[in-house]
């Protein structure tokens, strides 16, 4: 057996899969998000650990799976957290997540320092709030006490790789997420650590995504119940291994992953940037490959914001008919004619990233009329946080690639109406595939690769299958393209007042 562990923002996952990449088993635990400040994002590295090693230790229980038969564990997570080690390995505070905002100083003056376009030569990205690097010059400025005891900086997935193995490391996919690594290299950039004064001894050893980075350990085997000795890989940011758990590992294909974000990403063969790069473009999990993605912040988030606070009805009829309260919304929605009658919904809740680096962008409904009911505004905001995702595409279509086939993940890939709805406003046909479990998915891929030997794209073609497959309808996707135009011209003319 193979296991995938997936250190989400909400809750760890984990997942056991066997020899033919079925999966024999999950579960999760949750911990909780600090928010001390507005825009302020954190959590404790060692509630990850903690979760971790009760959430292996369950699985293997409620499984009856035994730690010996483990043969391999691969690490997913969430990416760009900053986890401060100081040198006996202890977490100095807790980490700034992927969606802390506070950062906006940093950024600009890593643009200053560096130059906009030497920075995207050296690193193949701009300086974005959520990245690493601006996490680690924001605790100088702010902690310097703290940012004195620094001695290692790792992400997320990595602090739990320490505590199961004792040591340190990362992958090319997840490190691409720091702004410190030349991407198109595979490696560290010194240029970058040098020009922002931050000691390159401080960065793990790189590997790729399947190389075994270390072993459990005595201590760790105790607290999980595997078994010591058991081979680690090096696994991946939430994004790769989410993108190799539906099998985009080669080009041609896309998936967009609905969580809390939304995510457009894109298999690359060699590595690619435009010139503005206003797409990430990062290592991808599959050794030697790259990948682009647009992420907004707030997709599921802002499904979500809609439904707990505006979905009274549909709660308590989920609850007494027991069903899924988002299913319940979805059906409303339907009853919504195409493009809500005029009603646009922005989705920028948690400012944006991709295609407007903007951590002031805000959310709102524009062309609101009397005609307008609940169904229309359920409506508004699928079909703004899908908009949303569109743009995303249309960067990655502009760079010359083709996309024939996307492949949908995250909780919103179980909805029909939203499946048929992306194909509609992308134009593209919209599968699933038989595993649902997103990054834990690909992580245990990746440990099966490392233990195997087999490559990650021989293993998703064993492994993956297409499940279900909506085809775009012309006249709705024609419909939406006037949609769309309007759509795009609502940030740049709202922005003034966002601000
Ligand atoms: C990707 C990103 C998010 C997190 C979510 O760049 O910031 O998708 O990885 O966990």
């Amino acid at each position: 057996y193979y296991l995938g562990i997936d250190i989400g923002t909400s809750a760890v996952k984990c997942i056991v899969v066997d020899e033919e990449g079925t999966v024999k088993g999950s579960h999760s635990a949750e911990y909780p998000l600090l928010q001390p400040n507005p825009g302020w994002a954190e959590q404790h590295p060692e509630d990850w650990w903690e979760g971790s090693a009760s959430c292996i230790r369950e699985l293997l229980n409620k499984t009856g799976i035994s730690g010996e038969d483990v043969a391999g564990v691969g690490l997913s997570g969430q990416m760009h957290g900053s986890v401060f080690l100081d040198e006996e390995l202890n977490v100095i505070r807790p980490a700034l997540l992927w969606c802390d905002q506070r950062t906006s100083k940093q950024t600009a003056a890593i643009e200053r320092t560096i130059g906009f376009e030497e920075l995207g030569r050296l690193t193949g990205n701009r300086a974005l709030t959520g990245f690493t690097a601006p996490k680690v010059l924001w605790l100088k400025d702010e902690e310097p006490a703290n940012y004195a005891k620094v001695r290692h900086l790792l992400l997320p997935k990595d602090y739990v790789r320490l505590q199961l193995t004792g040591e340190l490391g990362m992958d090319v996919a997840d490190a691409s997420g720091m702004l410190l690594l030349d991407v198109a290299g595979r490696r560290w950039s010194r240029e970058v650590t040098d020009a922002l004064g931050i000691p390159i001894e401080w960065l793990p050893p790189l590997y790729e995504s399947a190389d075994v980075a270390g072993r459990i350990t005595v201590e760790a085997a105790a607290r999980t119940g595997l078994q010591a000795g058991t081979p680690v890989v090096a696994g991946g940011g939430d994004q790769a291994c989410g993108a190799v758990g539906v099998g985009v590992v080669r080009s041609g294909i896309a998936s967009v992953a609905l969580g809390t974000s939304g995510v457009v990403f894109v298999h690359d063969d060699k590595y690619t940037a435009d010139d503005e790069f206003r797409l990430h473009s990062f290592c991808h999990g599959v050794q030697g490959k790259w990948h682009r993605m647009g992420v907004m912040l707030a997709a599921g988030g802002s499904f979500q914001w809609w439904r707990n606070h505006f979905a009274q009805e549909e709660l308590e009829r989920a609850q007494q008919e027991g069903r899924d309260v988002y299913d319940l919304l979805t059906e409303g929605a339907a009853g919504a004619p195409l493009g809500s009658e005029g009603l646009l919904f922005l989705p920028y809740l948690t400012g944006e990233r991709t295609p407007h680096p903007d951590p002031q962008a805000r959310g709102g409904f524009v062309g609101l009329n009397l005609r307008h009911t609940k169904a229309h505004l359920t409506r508004a905001v699928i079909e703004g946080i899908t908009f949303g995702l569109r743009d995303s595409l249309e960067l990655i279509r502009s760079s010359g690639v083709a996309v024939h086939e996307l492949r949908l993940n995250g909780g919103g890939a179980r909805s029909p109406f939203w499946r048929q709805l992306i194909a509609d406003i992308f134009g593209i046909p919209v599968v699933t595939v038989n595993s649902t479990d997103g990054p834990a998915y690909g992580a245990a891929v990746m440990a099966a690769s490392g233990v195997t030997g087999r490559s990650i794209p021989e293993l998703c073609e064993a492994w993956i299958r297409v499940v279900t497959r909506e085809e775009p309808i012309a006249a709705n996707t024609e419909a939406y393209e006037a949609y769309y135009e309007v759509y795009r011209s609502l940030y740049p003319a709202l922005k003034g007042a966002m601000h």
